[in-house]
């Protein structure tokens, strides 16, 4: 990879402003200034711009709080899609959605090129838990949460025994472990109800950062990664 790809992609800055750093000497490979922008980053053991290491991660995580109206998807013709919501430097990392939430939906969506991290999340085998939040048009009463949680008939298929919290008489978290298209809507659905909003507020073990807006997003640390990681063991 070029050595400007390179510190664009470690520093969050454009490549073009990555050459004006290389160009005035800013950036170090194995101890002398390297002004060439073009020469290859993988030939240095190690690459540094003021005395502190310029690492790249192969993989990267992020949460998103997908805000309501845009689509779970890498490129639409017609809406706006999740990554639309990132910088370029991220947007050139080959990032894709795990999993879907639909366009009226909103709330956790991991988006990552790891694709073998991605496909354990997503496998049904793995049983991952992905819990909502729900608005719902008809009060919900005990009996029919006994048969949501048990399974549903949502149409040819019947769905895994789940778990229902009731907030009010209008709001629950559900909490299903597979994720059958717009599975949450045609549960309620199933039972007579409507979703009125959908939120998912927690996947793969970790809870959506409480201070990401709709629309905002943040870079998973590693102690979160390893929490996905075991949940997928
Ligand atoms: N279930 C739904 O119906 N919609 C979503 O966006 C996610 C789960």
């Amino acid at each position: 990879m070029r050595l400007d790809k390179y510190v664009a992609d470690v520093l969050g800055v454009t490549r073009s402003e990555a050459r004006t750093l290389i160009r005035k000497g800013k950036i170090f490979a194995d101890g002398a200034p390297v002004t060439e922008p073009g020469v290859k980053a993988e030939t240095f053991s190690e690459i540094t711009s003021s005395g502190e290491r310029l690492d790249r991660e192969e993989f990267i995580y992020i949460m998103m709080n997908k805000p309501s109206g845009v689509v779970s998807a890498t490129e639409d013709s017609r809406d706006k899609t999740v990554l639309e919501l990132l910088p370029d430097n991220l947007r050139r990392r080959g990032l894709f959605p795990a999993g879907r939430l639909d366009k009226d939906s909103e709330g956790f969506l991991l988006l990552t090129n790891d694709g073998q991290l991605a496909h354990n999340v997503l496998s049904p085998k793995k049983k991952v838990g992905k819990k909502y939040f729900v608005d719902l048009a008809c009060p919900l009463e005990q009996n029919k949460i006994d048969i949501l949680e048990k399974g549903v008939d949502i149409g040819g298929y019947t769905t895994q025994p789940c778990k229902v919290e009731l907030i009010g008489d209008l709001s629950a978290y559900i909490t299903i472990t597979e994720g059958k298209f717009h599975q949450v809507k045609r549960m309620f659905e199933a039972i007579g109800n409507r979703v009125l909003y959908l939120k998912r507020v927690s996947f793969a073990g970790l809870e959506l950062d409480e201070g990401l807006l709709p629309g905002e997003y943040r870079q998973l640390c590693t102690k979160e990664i390893t929490k996905i990681l075991r949940t997928i063991q």
